[in-house]
């Protein structure tokens, strides 16, 4: 694990980009791993710079996210499907056939779940996961503690993550209360992972990752 320390918000999206170009530049059918969140904002918008300076070429990347909101139609505008488009792939030559993010809207659910991990293994797996970070430590929708061994689920939401969310929807009555997320297994089997996190709110959790028990 290595371990980089920038002065501020810019220089940690500027280096984690600088991380995503040089995997594409190695490997321009890269699969990567995305987040959604304010976090990787910045990362998003200093790639979308890149690819207009054609310094990238997105056009035989693939991309995975993590997870997305139950039951919320990719239409609207708080599905994490509009975050991808709006934040990131309208904006680069990224074909959008490999734009793959869990189809919350399918009957069977369970079966999407497991046709998502197919998906990554079909496509040689993921070779640089990017991730977040919520303030209480969970990864993706998988909570603090959640076991290691699981795949991409359907999770119930617990009622502090429905509350820190609230505040990207009108009211908190409006926030999904259930969601598709990789399990901790499947971004584990990621070949590189980068986690991005800023701000004092996340300092705990940050700290306990580097300096606590697994
Ligand atoms: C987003 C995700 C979440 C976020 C986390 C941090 O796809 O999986 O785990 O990474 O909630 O969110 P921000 O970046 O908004 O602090």
């Amino acid at each position: 694990m290595e371990i980089i320390i920038t002065k501020n918000y810019e220089e940690m999206s500027k280096r984690a980009a600088s991380i995503v170009f040089s995997q594409v530049a190695l490997n321009r059918k890269s699969v990567l791993g995305l987040p959604t969140g304010s976090t990787p904002l910045g990362l998003y918008k200093y790639l979308i710079e890149a690819h207009k300076k054609g310094y990238i070429d997105f056009s035989e990347v693939k991309t995975f996210n993590l997870d997305e909101y139950f039951r919320l139609d990719r239409s609207d505008p708080q599905s994490y499907y509009y975050f991808m488009m709006e934040n990131l792939v309208n904006h680069i030559n990224i074909d959008t056939k490999n734009v793959d993010i869990p189809n919350c809207m399918l009957k069977d659910i369970e079966k999407e779940c497991e046709d998502y991990e197919e998906r990554i293994k079909a496509a040689g797996g993921i070779d640089l996961q990017i991730i977040g970070i919520g303030n209480n430590g969970h990864i993706g929708f998988n909570e603090p503690g959640e076991v290691f061994s699981k795949k991409t689920h359907l999770v119930d939401l617990k009622q502090d993550t429905i509350e820190a969310n609230a505040r990207f929807f009108s009211s908190i009555e409006e926030v999904p209360t259930q969601a598709v997320t990789m399990g901790i297994q499947t971004i584990m089997q990621s070949k590189r992972l980068l986690l991005i996190a800023s701000g004092l709110a996340k300092a705990e959790a940050i700290y306990k990752i580097v300096k606590g028990e697994i």
